[in-house]
């Protein structure tokens, strides 16, 4: 069978970030529930002149090579942030990176879990055409109420991946374990700017979802669950993925090992949710914490609310730290700026996603690109390359 999975993998993340003791400052909440009971630190928080398109293309920009954009004759943007109910932010997309016009362009959706169907999309179209090479993009922007409990799990950021049959990060496994469940614990109607959520149903939800997920992955491969050198999980917060390993871990009769998963918790512990992108996040966090996984297999966990959970495996391949970005990561995560607790407040509320209001957007983003504002309905973006 022709091996493809990731051939390149990076991550944009926006330049500003909140501080969650500065959360814990303004409402009187005692930081530690913050910092031991959800295990966040900080979040990414977008500029006025950064969206899904911006983030996404930043993330594509910094991992591509004018080969690679040649070769590329689909894009894929996974999101649940979208700007527009027709036109697809992969357009934009497309069109910010120079990519060539024999290319199909399409936007998916599915909650957090959408980015993982993509996965599986371009692996099967790449077994069929090992010349082709699609670029799947997560970007979100996981904007919760104000002073609610899930004010302190936003984030924002967007994980670009490019599949393809030389697959010199890692190889994706054939199998899969799927679970669907209708659920009304997370969705965003068409008039809400942020989404309706009920928390405490959520991560039971969430919980059973990835039960049932890897049960189906191990009925159908005979796997144990101890065959994994890491796991990843979708990480809406990290102690999410902590409870979770430690169930699948007793369900399994398995002894609980935080290693196993603690270097993909890194980048989202200041990240926080960033949604579709959030289990590729925490790939790119195993990746760029680790340097034993040659030839090792990787779990991976994929759930989006509402409710879709995905299990599945990828392979090292050998020599795949020099396919890696983590210099370009780490740099982008040491250069960011905190924002003042007033200036996080302006930025929640200047936010504008959809729509068809007039609106110039003052210049805020480090990204390559930016969201320049709306003229006669029609976002304008910018190359700030
Ligand atoms: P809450 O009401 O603030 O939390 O909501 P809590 O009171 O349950 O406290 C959280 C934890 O902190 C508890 O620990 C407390 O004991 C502990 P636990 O009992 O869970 O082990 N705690 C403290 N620890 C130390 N010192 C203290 C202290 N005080 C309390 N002083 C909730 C939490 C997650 C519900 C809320 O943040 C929320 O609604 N978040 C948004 C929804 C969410 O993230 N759900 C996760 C699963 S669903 C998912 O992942 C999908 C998603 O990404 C969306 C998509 O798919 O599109 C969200």
């Amino acid at each position: 069978m022709q091996q493809v999975g990731i051939e390149k993998i990076g991550f944009y993340i926006p330049q500003f970030y909140v501080d969650l003791n500065d959360i814990a400052k303004e409402t009187g909440i005692d930081p530690e529930k913050y910092h031991k009971g959800i295990g966040q630190e900080c979040f990414a928080m977008p500029s006025p002149d950064e969206d899904v398109v911006t983030m996404a293309s930043s993330a594509a920009q910094r991992i591509l090579n004018d080969t690679d954009k040649v070769a590329i004759d689909t894009v894929m943007v996974a999101t649940e942030s979208g700007i527009d109910q027709s036109k697809s932010s992969a357009v934009y997309v497309h069109a910010l990176l120079g990519l060539s016009p024999n290319c199909r362009a399409l936007e998916l959706k599915q909650a957090c879990y959408s980015a993982t169907a993509g996965l599986r999309l371009a692996a099967s179209y790449v077994a069929m055409y090992p010349d082709k090479k699609v670029l799947l993009i997560a970007s979100d922007f996981a904007r919760y109420e104000r002073n609610t409990p899930a004010e302190a799990t936003q984030g924002a950021g967007a994980v670009a991946m490019l599949i393809s049959a030389q697959p010199k990060v890692a190889v994706i496994q054939p199998h899969f374990g799927l679970y669907t469940e209708s659920v009304m614990d997370f969705w965003r109607p068409n008039d809400c700017a942020t989404p309706l959520v009920d928390g405490k149903l959520s991560t039971r939800i969430y919980l059973r979802a990835a039960q049932e997920a890897w049960r189906h992955y191990q009925a159908q491969t005979g796997a144990s669950f101890a065959d994994f050198t890491a796991y990843c999980y979708h990480l809406p917060f990290s102690k999410m993925a902590i409870k979770t390993h430690q169930q699948l871990c007793r369900d399994n009769g398995q002894d609980f090992c935080e290693e196993s998963i603690a270097s993909g918790m890194i980048y989202n512990r200041v990240i926080g949710n960033t949604y579709t992108a959030a289990l590729y996040l925490a790939l790119c966090s195993t990746l760029d914490h680790r340097d034993d996984l040659e030839n090792k297999h990787i779990a991976m966990m994929s759930y989006g609310s509402g409710s879709v959970a995905e299990y599945f495996a990828f392979t090292l391949q050998k020599d795949y730290q020099q396919a890696l970005f983590s210099q370009q990561h780490q740099q982008m995560l040491a250069t960011r700026e905190r924002l003042s607790f007033a200036d996080y407040e302006d930025f929640w509320h200047c936010r504008d996603e959809g729509s068809s209001s007039d609106v110039l957007i003052a210049h805020y983003s480090a990204g390559d690109f930016r969201f320049a504002g709306i003229e006669a309905g029609k976002r304008i973006y910018q190359s700030c390359l």
